[in-house]
């Protein structure tokens, strides 16, 4: 309930996620990427990926299936591309080394490709491209992730919630970023509908037999046991071109395995077959785009900005005053969020005491 609700001041949680990364043992400098990633998550208003996600990530280490010293092996590159095995350490330093690499590439010889496997949950994937963006380069990062997705006319989830992220610099103060998953809804969603005690929209999820799934504590249990599917993007069959959010999700899926002879589908899970858990063996790709080898900056920063402005210029529906162009209600977010504080429902504040209290942090007795 929103009143059960604090908002703690960013630097707070900034810090706490910087102890509870070191404490479990990641370097510091490794634990500042991390930290930056989960925190941009929470300035730009995707509460699901920020410092909700920070027990996800401490249980993972605990289990054994992420490692906190990150081994990024390139095992083979060429001027423009490069293959990165991440032994399944820390994702949102292996992305971050990633895209990195892909900019070097980029600023030499225009284009720079990494494909990467053996990876850990990376967080946002808007984070990476975002990177290129900040320097004059159009950016581009996709990433499998365990079965949740059923395809068009099946009912086993099979493709993970696969998303796709694309920044382009603009001359706009912010820049394009379309950071989405490729099914309708995601997790977080249903969890959020769970504890709120409300029923699930029908036409998101699906069970077992293809009929809606409606019931969200249903839902989450049937997930794991693969008896329940979120529908792609366009939803069930073809009349709404699901067939496409499905395309796109296996596109994503294609980038992140077959480029690097990584995991895919199944194979996800985090389970071996003998049902003890494994690393998720999950898979990137990240591209740059270094602008100036095309065309000057400036001139595409202007025509990325006229094309972001025409858009939100074009006539509006009825009841609505405003048409957003993707990225900017999250850069809106930033500055509300650095005043207001980030929100921790009771649920997280219990997470975050587990934290502090197993990891021994002390100095946030005030918060939490
Ligand atoms: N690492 C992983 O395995 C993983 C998996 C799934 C999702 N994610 C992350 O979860 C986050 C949330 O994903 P999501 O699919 O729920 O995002 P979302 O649906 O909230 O937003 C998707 C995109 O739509 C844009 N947008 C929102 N409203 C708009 C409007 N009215 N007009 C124009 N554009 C608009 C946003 O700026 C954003 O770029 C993303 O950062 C994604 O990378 C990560």
């Amino acid at each position: 309930m929103a009143d059960d609700v604090a908002y703690i001041p960013v630097e707070v949680i900034e810090n706490f996620m910087m102890d509870v990364f070191q404490a479990l043992g990641v370097p510091p400098d490794e634990a500042r990427i991390c930290t930056n990633v989960l925190i941009a998550s929470d300035l730009r208003g995707i509460e699901s990926h920020g410092v909700g996600r920070l027990k996800y990530y401490y249980d993972r280490i605990k289990a054994g299936v992420q490692h906190t010293q990150t081994q990024f092996e390139i095992v083979k590159e060429t001027e423009t591309t490069a293959l990165v095995d991440g032994h399944h350490g820390m994702g949102q330093v292996i992305a971050y080394r990633a895209m990195r690499l892909a900019m070097d590439k980029a600023r030499r010889y225009g284009l720079g490709a990494v494909a990467v496997r053996n990876s850990t949950h990376f967080g946002i994937a808007g984070y990476y491209p975002l990177m290129a963006a900040a320097e004059g380069m159009m950016g581009f990062t996709v990433t499998n992730a365990r079965p949740a997705i059923a395809p068009t006319f099946g009912t086993e989830p099979m493709l993970g919630t696969n998303p796709i992220a694309f920044a382009a610099p603009s001359d706009m103060p912010f820049p394009f970023c379309f950071d989405g998953a490729t099914p309708i809804t995601q997790r977080g969603k249903i969890e959020v509908l769970a504890r709120a005690e409300k029923p699930v929209p029908e036409g998101w999820l699906i069970d077992a037999e293809g009929k809606p799934a409606t019931d969200p504590h249903k839902i989450l249990k049937d997930l794991d046991k693969g008896l329940a599917a979120f529908l792609p993007l366009g939803g069930q069959g073809e009349m709404y071109g699901g067939h496409k959010g499905y395309g796109l999700a296996t596109m994503v899926e294609i980038l992140c395995a077959s480029l690097s002879e990584g995991a895919f589908l199944r194979d996800l899970m985090g389970y071996a077959p003998d049902g003890t858990r494994r690393p998720y063996m999950v898979g990137h790709f990240f591209l740059a785009i270094d602008i100036e080898h095309f065309i000057p900056l400036e001139v595409s920063r202007r025509i990325t900005g006229q094309i972001m402005r025409d858009l939100q210029n074009s006539r509006k529906e009825p009841g609505h005053d405003r048409i957003y162009v993707a990225g900017e209600k999250e850069w809106e977010m930033e500055k509300v969020v650095r005043e207001r504080g980030i929100p921790v429902n009771p649920n997280l504040r219990r997470e975050l005491e587990i934290m502090r209290d197993e990891l021994q942090i002390a100095g946030y007795e005030q918060y939490f």
